[in-house]
């Protein structure tokens, strides 16, 4: 299998992918990120790096086998842009994989982190998917949570500083 992660950051994802696949490549927007992904996947042979707008990427149609982005999307102006740029890469009958976070209510991460959505009602990401063209479609729980606490000590309760926001993994085939 061809397989690219989209939104690699420092290659969380792709460390798992790489020893599962022929080849994987690893794409962010950001240089620093991909330079410590450069150095944790030192190990592996099968991985290529690009620096790129995940809306603009930079991989021929219909040449990937799997594409995967977990927790990349929310970080999207436009999910739907960013979603329909991955079927572009993905061979006919490939498949785009993504985990991300379910909707949830702590507007300090959007500015602490960067994020330009709250999480994600799952029937959006169903009905993106289906905008996009993709079939077979699945929005499930991972089982997972993801952690976070804020630093604005201006926010007292205790509910409202640690985030523990369920994610949810989505999956069509093109
Ligand atoms: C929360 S990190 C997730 C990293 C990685 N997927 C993981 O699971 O550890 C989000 C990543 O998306 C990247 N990113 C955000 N917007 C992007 C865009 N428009 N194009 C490409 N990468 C982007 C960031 O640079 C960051 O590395």
């Amino acid at each position: 299998m061809i397989v690219a992660d989209v939104g690699a950051g420092t290659g969380f994802m792709a460390a798992g992918l790489a020893p599962l696949v022929d080849q994987i490549v690893v794409v962010d927007g950001s240089a620093a990120m991909l330079e410590t992904a450069k150095k944790n996947l030192s190990s592996f042979k099968n991985v290529s790096y690009q620096v790129s707008n995940g809306h603009i990427l930079p991989i021929e149609n219909k040449s990937i086998d799997v594409a995967f982005a977990n927790m990349y999307p929310h970080h999207c102006p436009d999910p739907l842009g960013a979603i329909q740029e991955m079927v572009r890469i993905l061979k006919p009958g490939g498949r785009l994989v993504i985990t991300d976070l379910d909707a949830h209510p702590y507007t300090w991460m959007k500015e602490e982190m960067a994020d330009e959505w709250m999480g994600f009602d799952r029937s959006q990401i169903k009905d993106w998917f289906q905008a996009a063209g993709l079939s077979d479609i699945d929005v499930d729980c991972t089982g997972q949570s993801c952690c976070a606490e804020t630093s604005n000590s201006d926010i007292t309760n205790e509910q409202d500083r640690q985030a523990k926001i369920s994610v949810f993994v989505a999956t069509g085939a093109r």
